[in-house]
């Protein structure tokens, strides 16, 4: 075991952050040049022929011709062949830098070949699920617990939402009351009581198709870091049944798109004990992705209960878990027949063999090699070149990161909301199509991002595939409107 450093080297200006965030939005926007976004897509026409045809043919079978919400489908999603640490290669054979890694779990880098051996061997003896207990169980909980020392219990589930709405459960059940606080523009997963102030504040029930009124009727949202707006519904909550949990991503709303201040998380500890309501951590993203000790580690706050993802399994599935305090984990208790107490829940292929084996020897690596400090300095030194160039192409847009999650904000869709909602209305569409081409363009340029406008770095990111990724990005950002 190598001497743990954090992943993140500083924590960002976050006044800062703001003030160039708001000049970014206050601004028009600056696309692409219309001339060279004709060379992205003639890049797509020509270049991806086979991602095409396969992508075309899904069209016809799965709902929007893709399954997952983080493809790019502009102008058409890319099918993807091949992994291999840094790199990522498409159907047609053309490699890419791939800083979505997965949307996050593998801070080793794509398909780590000693994990992948353990996987493989565990699944040659024992196959991929029993449904009884594995030992590896045990070994994943016993790690998780040592290094999170808030989660004295761990359980797996099948994904991170799966995990949100157990943590939701069991709070309930614990403190016997109803509310759940959430920041807006937070993403929390897909369940029903969670589709609710989705990426942009204030939003609400504005993306709940398909969802009763009554399913999200106990959830709020309070503006990212207004504590006295927490202040207030938890004072009203009182009235009205009480608030059972605080729900926050530590690093603030969709992976620190609007960042906390560094006090945030501990003055919303504080507000929970005053009020006696749980503080869940979401660390979906931030979980071992920050640091061995996750976030709460970095900030020293202990939340009761902690929801894992992605990192939990390395990147194999199921990816999802919940630790905490005991006596509120206990709520969550399996076997054949309960308590009244016993909040309900389950998954055929949760805490699979497979997941436990992949989640230890990931997290064990992650460990000794220190890969989340090495991923840290990547997303360093990614956002000081992206910094250097913007800086000297005189454009408006913003990059900052919270170690290996870095943000580059040139639509800044995600930075509107409600309390502006003729802007909001008027320039979602716009800036949303902007991000779009933007993702194409760095698609186009050999680099994956999350959306056009996140990157999370890793372990393979060496100084040169950082340096190889800035030339890209400046080739790009060379053909912004406005841009000599
Ligand atoms: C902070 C956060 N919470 C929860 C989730 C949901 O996790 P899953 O996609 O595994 O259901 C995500 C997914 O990206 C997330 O970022």
């Amino acid at each position: 075991m190598t001497e743990q450093t954090s992943a993140i080297s500083e924590w960002h200006d976050t006044d800062a952050v703001y003030a160039a965030l708001r000049a970014l939005v206050k601004q028009p926007t600056r696309p692409i040049r219309r001339e060279c976004m004709q060379e992205v897509l003639a890049y797509f026409d020509q270049k991806c022929q086979r991602s095409k045809e396969l992508t075309d043919a899904a069209q016809k079978v799965i709902p929007g011709g893709v399954q997952h919400n983080l493809a790019f489908n502009y102008p058409f999603p890319l099918a993807i062949e091949r992994t291999d640490g840094a790199y990522l290669w498409d159907a047609d054979g053309n490699r890419y830098i791939d800083f979505l890694q997965a949307g996050g779990p593998t801070v080793l880098g794509s398909n780590y070949a000693p994990v992948r051996r353990k996987v493989t061997e565990l699944l040659e003896s024992c196959g991929p699920v029993t449904g009884l207990f594995h030992e590896y169980e045990l070994k994943l909980a016993e790690l998780v617990s040592r290094l999170v020392p808030s989660v004295e219990m761990l359980r797996m589930f099948g994904s991170g939402t799966e995990a949100v709405m157990a943590a939701i459960r069991a709070a309930r059940a614990h403190t016997g009351k109803k509310k759940i606080i959430k920041v807006g523009g937070a993403y929390h997963g897909w369940s029903d009581q969670m589709v609710f102030g989705l990426h942009v504040p204030g939003t609400g029930r504005f993306e709940a198709a398909g969802i009763p009124a009554l399913a999200s009727a106990h959830t709020q949202e309070f503006y990212p870091n207004d504590l006295s707006g927490l202040h207030r519904l938890l004072i009203a909550n009182q009235l009205l049944g009480g608030t059972a949990a605080v729900i926050v991503e530590p690093f603030g709303p969709e992976s620190g798109t609007r960042p906390v201040y560094p006090d945030f998380n501990q003055k919303v500890r504080e507000l929970c004990d005053h009020f006696g309501a749980l503080l869940i951590f979401d660390e979906v993203v931030t979980g071992f992705r920050s640091g061995m000790g996750c976030a709460q580690g970095y900030f020293g706050v202990r939340p009761d209960l902690t929801v894992f993802g992605k990192c939990i399994t390395g990147g194999y599935p199921m990816a999802g878990g919940l630790g905490g305090r005991r006596e509120v984990m206990l709520h969550l208790s399996a076997g054949i027949g309960g308590t009244g107490e016993r909040a309900y829940v389950g998954g055929t292929l949760s805490a699979s063999p497979i997941s436990c084996a992949a989640g230890y020897f990931a997290l064990l690596e992650m460990e000794r090699t220190d890969a989340p400090a090495i991923a840290g300095r990547a997303g360093d030194r990614l956002t000081r070149g992206l910094q250097e160039i913007i800086q000297r192409l005189g454009l408006p847009f913003v990059a900052y990161n919270q170690g290996s999650i870095v943000h580059l904000e040139t639509g800044a869709v995600m930075l509107l909301d409600t309390r502006n909602p003729i802007k909001l209305l008027r320039e979602m569409k716009p800036r949303r199509h902007m991000m779009e081409e933007m993702g194409a363009a760095y698609t186009a340029h050999g680099l994956i991002t999350l959306a056009g406008s996140r990157m999370y770095t890793s372990m393979a990111d060496t100084d040169d595939v950082i340096d190889e990724a800035l030339n890209r990005f400046e080739s790009v950002l060379r053909s912004v409107e406005g841009v000599a």
